[in-house]
């Protein structure tokens, strides 16, 4: 497959200053989209797939569609996996062309971590893959927690810079606040400590969770260092917001193609905002 290793597309974001979505793909629709959007707007692109969403479509699938789009495209394109939950998860997508790969450790302890991180980027530097990995824990949007305890799942800056050297990661996750899908209250994102990491910290910075955090919190934080921002939840949404309303005006459609395809274009418009919101329109190379 004719893709570029992630680490590329971030040092080019990181040298112009620029963030790009890590956008997550979890059917032929999303692909599309992505797909759709980023030609529209010249952008690299990085497709990123959860190992739930590579059981749901299948993993040659998945191979087997990016394929067929690399086909017609000049796009610099990275295939990513997104929180690869082990060892073999990462190899399993790297033999099968895969890009880059991200290994989350993050809930084991630290030494763990650094140690899962360190055997992932052996094995995938040896081939040329990009490895992302995470320090720190994204709590949920939904969970009960104290202060004391947000603040303990935080990236810690100088555990960020020991982790970076003693893992030879390309780019890392950090946890600033941000939580995986819909937020109850607003977002807070603790800039002090993306400051703080970032200056000691000289790789890429990757942000999840960026779904429901607003686009000027999200620009604030790629002057911080983010360079990698992961979506999901927002297109999610805008699709199936726009598939419920095709359907409730129409009861009597049952043709799949006339109920996806407005909620394919709901989600291109929102991708395309993204890229804009990121800057990362008008990069492709
Ligand atoms: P959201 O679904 O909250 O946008 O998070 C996406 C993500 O971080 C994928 O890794």
């Amino acid at each position: 497959m004719n893709l570029v290793p992630m680490a590329e597309i971030l040092q080019k974001a990181d040298e112009e200053g620029y963030g790009v979505g890590g956008f997550n793909v979890n059917n032929l629709e999303s692909l599309q989209a992505i797909i759709q959007a980023a030609e529209e707007e010249k952008s690299p692109l990085i497709l990123a797939t959860s190992e739930g969403a590579i059981k749901y479509m299948g993993m040659d699938h998945v191979i087997g569609m990016v394929e067929g789009f690399l086909k017609n495209t000049d796009l610099p394109v990275a295939l990513h996996l997104d929180h690869g939950g082990s060892f073999d998860a990462a190899m399993k997508c790297i033999r099968k062309g895969y890009s880059s790969v991200m290994i989350d450790a993050s809930k084991h302890p630290f030494e763990e971590n650094i140690a899962q991180t360190k055997e992932v980027v052996q094995a995938a530097h040896a081939v040329g893959v990009t490895v992302e990995a995470e320090l720190g824990r994204l709590v949920g949007s939904e969970d009960e927690i104290t202060v004391t305890e947000r603040e303990a799942a935080m990236t810690d800056p100088d555990e960020a810079v020991e982790f970076v050297e003693r893992t030879g990661v390309d780019c890392l996750a950090v946890a600033i606040g941000t939580a995986h899908g819909v937020y109850k209250g607003d977002p807070e994102l603790d800039f002090d400590r993306l400051k703080a990491i970032n200056e000691k910290v000289d790789v890429p910075l990757v942000l999840h969770g960026a779904s429901g955090v607003p686009d000027t919190d999200v620009q604030k934080s790629i002057g911080m260092g983010i360079r990698k921002i992961n979506v999901n939840t927002d297109f999610q949404q805008a699709f199936t917001a726009k598939l419920r309303e095709v359907l409730a005006d129409d009861p009597e459609l049952y043709d799949p193609r006339k109920y996806c395809g407005p909620a394919r274009e709901a989600m291109t418009e929102k991708v395309k905002e993204k890229i804009r919101a990121f800057g990362s329109n008008g990069k492709a190379w």
